[in-house]
């Protein structure tokens, strides 16, 4: 499980591919890092990896929004050109699957660090969104108050409930809820909350 780049080299490439002034992307990839990171730390497992699957795993995001079905396919060949191995990309590809994009709709997740990238990115959107809700303040955010909105399917819609649920397979998810929280709190200010 190596990294070939730097997480500065990782910010230029995700530069490269996104040139869109909309910061709600960039804010997922850096709170996916987070979260990422903050679940690595918590489960002994290598860090500085978890965190570069979050920060990457839309990297061709930006040169694929426009037509979603093609989101994933970018993907593979840029970070192969960046020297990362097959396995990393495979991970990176998996939190696709479910969706109609890179002929990913009928394959499933089964190791548990994809089930963690795919529950991670996937969370991002809810505690962004609660945040909002809440006049962008995430500093005194609770878990308690995350599992309500989570419980409620009519609060952004968007976030699949199930996949977040992946999570379940590693632990339970009060308690992602409360490493999640607390991981976007430490990195509050890059993505314009309080
Ligand atoms: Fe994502």
């Amino acid at each position: 499980m190596t990294i070939p780049i730097t997480r500065e080299q990782a910010i230029e490439i995700l530069k490269k591919y996104n040139k869109s002034e909309d910061k709600s992307d960039w804010n997922h990839y850096l709170e996916s890092e987070a979260i990422m990171k903050a679940v690595a730390e918590k489960l002994g497992r290598d860090k500085e990896y978890y965190g570069m699957l979050g920060l990457l795993h839309d990297v061709d995001w930006g040169i694929t929004k426009n037509n979603t079905i093609e989101h994933l396919t970018k993907a593979p060949e840029i970070l192969k050109e960046e020297g990362f191995d097959q396995e990393f990309i495979d991970n990176i590809v998996s939190h696709g699957c479910g969706f109609e994009c890179a002929g990913l709709k009928d394959k499933k997740r089964t190791k548990e660090i994809e089930h963690i990238l795919a529950a991670a990115e996937t969370l991002t959107g809810l505690i962004h969104a609660y945040a909002l809700m809440r006049e962008g303040k995430i500093s005194d955010m609770k878990a308690k108050g995350l599992k309500k909105k989570f419980k409620d399917k009519t609060f952004a819609a968007g976030c699949n409930r199930e996949i977040i649920r992946e999570i379940e397979s590693v632990m339970p998810l009060d308690e992602f809820f409360e490493i999640a929280i607390r991981a976007i709190q430490d990195i509050k200010e890059e993505v314009g909350l309080e």
